[in-house]
C-alpha cells in the first residue's frame, strides 16, 4: 500500500504582535517571569474582524500553492480548532466556501492542542482507504477571543494563528505511523466552561468570565511531560526507532520547560533536535505544531529522508504522536 505524505504546507500569522512588555502594562507580570517560566517573548493577536476561518483560508491557500494544487483538487477538508467561528456551521464548511473548493466532505475536529496530529492521522486513514485523493488539514485558532485578559496565569500564554497541510499519496517517505490517545477523566484541567448545553450563555456566565479558558497549569505541566514522552514511545517503538534515529521533533509548543524535559526523557539534545517557535507565537493550540512544521521546512531544518516526530498534548486530555519520513 502506498503511503500518505505531505504535498504542501502553509501558515498565516496575524500582523499584530503583543509583547511581554505590553502584557506588563496589562496585568501583574514581568518579561522575566514569562520568559523563564514559559519561553514566550511575544504572540500574534488576530484583528477584531478576523475570525478563525479567515486565518484558516489564508493558511490553506498557501499550502495549496506549495502543493501546486487548486481548491478543486481537494476532496476532504478537516479543520482542527477549539475556537470555531461559531458552533455551526463548522469552520471547515465556512472554509470550503471561502476557498471555492468543491462540495466535498468537510468537518471540524475538537481536540485542542493535539488537533494537527489528529487531523493528519485522520487524513492519512481516509487517503489510505481510497476515500479521498487529496486532503486539506487546517489548524486554526483565535485564542485571544477566549482569553481572560485580567488573568495573568493564562493571558500571557496564548496566541492566534493558522497552519495547513495538503496530503496525498507519495512514492517515497510519508507517514510511517501514528499514536493517538485521550483521557476524559482529566478534562477539567483545561476547559472553557460556558456556552455549551451544560451552561448556556447568560448574563451571569458573561459576568463570571466563564466564556474564557480556565487552566490548572502546574497539574497539566506534569501530565504533559509524561504523556508526550509516552506518546513518542508509542509511535517510535513499533517502528524500531530510537531517539538517535529522529532527525527533528516538531512538538506542540505549550512551554519550553515541557519540551526540554521531553528531550531529556527521550535522550536527545533539545537544542539540536527540538524545533521551537514558542518564543515568537506562544501557545496557539492546534495551530502551534502546524506552524512549527511549516516553518521548520521553510527554514531548511528538514531535508529529504529526514525522520520527523510530531508530538502534541492538550485539553481533553488528548495526545498524539506521528512519525513522518520527509
Ligand atoms: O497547551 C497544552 C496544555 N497546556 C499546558 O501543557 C500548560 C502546562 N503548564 C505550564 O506551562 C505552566 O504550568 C504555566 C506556565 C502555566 C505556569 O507555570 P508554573 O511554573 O507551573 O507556575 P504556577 O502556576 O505554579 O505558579 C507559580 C507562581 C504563582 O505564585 P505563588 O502562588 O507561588 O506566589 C503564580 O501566581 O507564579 C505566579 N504566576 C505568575 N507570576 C507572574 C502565575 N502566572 C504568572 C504571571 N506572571 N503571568
Amino acid at each position: 500500500m502506498k503511503r500518505t505524505g505531505i504535498l504542501g504546507l502553509g501558515k498565516y500569522l496575524p500582523a499584530n504582535i503583543l509583547t511581554n512588555a505590553d502584557l506588563e502594562r496589562m496585568v501583574n507580570t514581568s518579561d522575566e517571569w514569562i520568559t523563564t517560566r514559559t519561553g514566550i517573548k511575544q504572540r500574534r493577536i488576530a484583528a477584531d474582524n478576523e475570525a478563525t476561518s479567515d486565518m484558516a483560508v489564508k493558511a490553506a491557500k498557501s499550502a495549496l500553492k506549495s502543493a501546486g494544487l487548486e481548491p478543486k483538487d481537494i476532496d476532504l477538508i478537516i479543520v482542527a480548532t477549539i475556537t470555531p467561528d461559531m458552533f455551526f456551521p463548522s469552520t471547515a464548511c465556512l472554509l470550503q466556501h471561502k476557498l471555492g473548493a468543491g462540495r466535498v466532505a468537510a468537518f471540524d475536529i475538537s481536540v485542542a492542542c493535539s488537533g494537527y496530529v489528529y487531523g493528519l492521522t485522520i487524513a492519512d486513514q481516509f487517503i489510505k482507504s481510497g476515500f479521498c485523493k487529496h486532503a486539506l488539514v487546517v489548524s486554526a485558532e483565535k485564542l485571544s477571543g477566549v482569553t481572560d485578559w485580567e488573568d495573568r496565569s493564562t493571558c500571557v500564554l496564548f496566541g492566534d494563528g493558522a497552519g495547513a497541510a495538503v496530503l496525498g499519496q507519495v512514492e517515497t517517505g510519508g507517514i510511517l505511523g501514528a499514536a493517538l490517545g485521550a483521557d476524559g477523566s482529566k478534562g477539567d484541567l483545561l476547559q472553557l466552561p460556558a456556552g455549551g448545553s451544560r451552561m448556556p450563555a447568560s448574563i451571569k456566565t458573561v459576568e463570571n468570565k466563564l466564556h474564557t479558558i480556565k487552566m490548572e497549569g502546574n497539574v497539566l505541566f506534569k501530565h504533559a511531560v509524561k504523556i508526550m514522552a509516552d506518546a513518542a514511545l508509542a509511535v517510535t517503538e513499533p517502528l524500531g526507532l530510537k531517539g538517535d534515529d529522529i532527525d527533528i521533533i516538531i512538538p506542540h509548543q505549550a512551554n519550553i520547560r515541557i519540551l526540554n524535559a521531553l528531550a531529556k526523557r527521550m535522550g536527545v539534545n533539545p537544542e539540536e533536535k527540538v524545533y521551537l517557535n514558542i518564543e515568537k507565537y506562544g501557545n496557539m493550540s492546534a495551530a502551534s505544531s502546524a506552524v512549527a512544521l511549516t516553518e521548520a521546512v521553510e527554514e531548511g531544518r528538514i531535508k529529504k529522508g529526514d525522520i520527523i516526530l510530531m508530538d502534541a498534548f492538550g485539553g481533553g486530555l488528548t495526545w498524539g504522536a506521528l512519525v513522518i519520513e520527509w
